[in-house]
């Protein structure tokens, strides 16, 4: 059944970079895919933990533009890890009101796997609960290039002029246009880099960057960090009165 929402101080938008996958395998001496399927268990639990804490947009970075770097093995275990996920998981979406989005570069993946994000797209339009958005083969300087051909072209087919191009024209070229920028972004397993995540979004975000591996992190400490942001002072580059 779907929760409802409460209403909290805490992040609206959360957005995380769920790293640490890898490590947490060879802690266990279990090869990386391992760690990328106990990764991805842990992905319901936090979107499940979303309306209690009042966050209404969840995106989670599942692979980056940078990933096809890793071997073959790895990637293509990815993306088969993908595809089993989105057949296994819409169903409980569906019925938890979630709504699934993918962000990134969607061309350069295989078709199987483009056809069923396009399946769950559909498949949850209607849903009014949480918004899940995956970030698949998303890197930030990519969209935002991807956004300026499709603007740049619009200017030279006269639909837009260049004097029009500005902070509220650009986003609307960008993958996430219909989301509100993220409040909090969290970064799991240590690393304190933002590794070319939500770039031109998250200027204003407020970052969390915790030691907890991936696939240890858990709806309490999600909790903890909506709390957490929830105190805090943002002021936007302005003075408080
Ligand atoms: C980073 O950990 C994680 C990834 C590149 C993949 C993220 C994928 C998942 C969490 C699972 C699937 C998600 C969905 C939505 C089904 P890493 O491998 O870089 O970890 P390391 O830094 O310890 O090597």
């Amino acid at each position: 059944m779907a929760k409802p929402f409460l209403e909290t101080d805490g992040p609206h938008h959360v957005a995380i970079i769920m790293d640490g996958n890898g490590r947490w395998a060879t802690q266990r001496a279990r090869p990386r895919l391992f760690g990328h399927h106990a990764g991805a268990r842990r992905v319901r639990e936090i979107v499940e933990a979303c309306p209690e804490n009042g966050v209404k947009y969840l995106t989670i970075f599942a692979f980056s533009t940078e990933n096809w770097k890793r071997t073959q093995v790895e990637v293509a275990g990815l993306m088969s890890l993908f595809r089993r996920y989105i057949m296994k998981e819409m169903q409980a979406f569906v019925k938890e009101n979630v709504r699934v989005r993918f962000i990134g570069d969607r061309p350069k993946l295989d078709a199987k796997l483009r056809g069923l994000m396009d399946e769950a797209e559909a498949m949850t339009a209607h849903c009014t609960g949480t918004n899940l958005t995956i970030a698949l083969n998303y890197g930030g300087r990519d969209e935002v290039s991807r956004a300026t051909q499709r603007l740049a072209q619009d200017v030279a087919a006269g639909r837009l002029r260049p004097e029009d191009v500005n902070e509220e024209t650009l986003p609307r070229y960008l993958d996430t246009h219909v989301l509100p920028d993220p409040d909090l972004v969290i970064r799991t397993s240590g690393e304190a880099r933002i590794s070319n995540f939500l770039l031109w979004q998250s200027a204003y975000a407020e970052y969390e960057f915790i030691d907890t591996l991936w696939p240890d992190f858990s709806a309490d400490e999600f909790a903890k960090l909506c709390a957490k942001y929830g105190l805090r002072d943002r002021r936007y580059g302005a003075v408080k009165a």
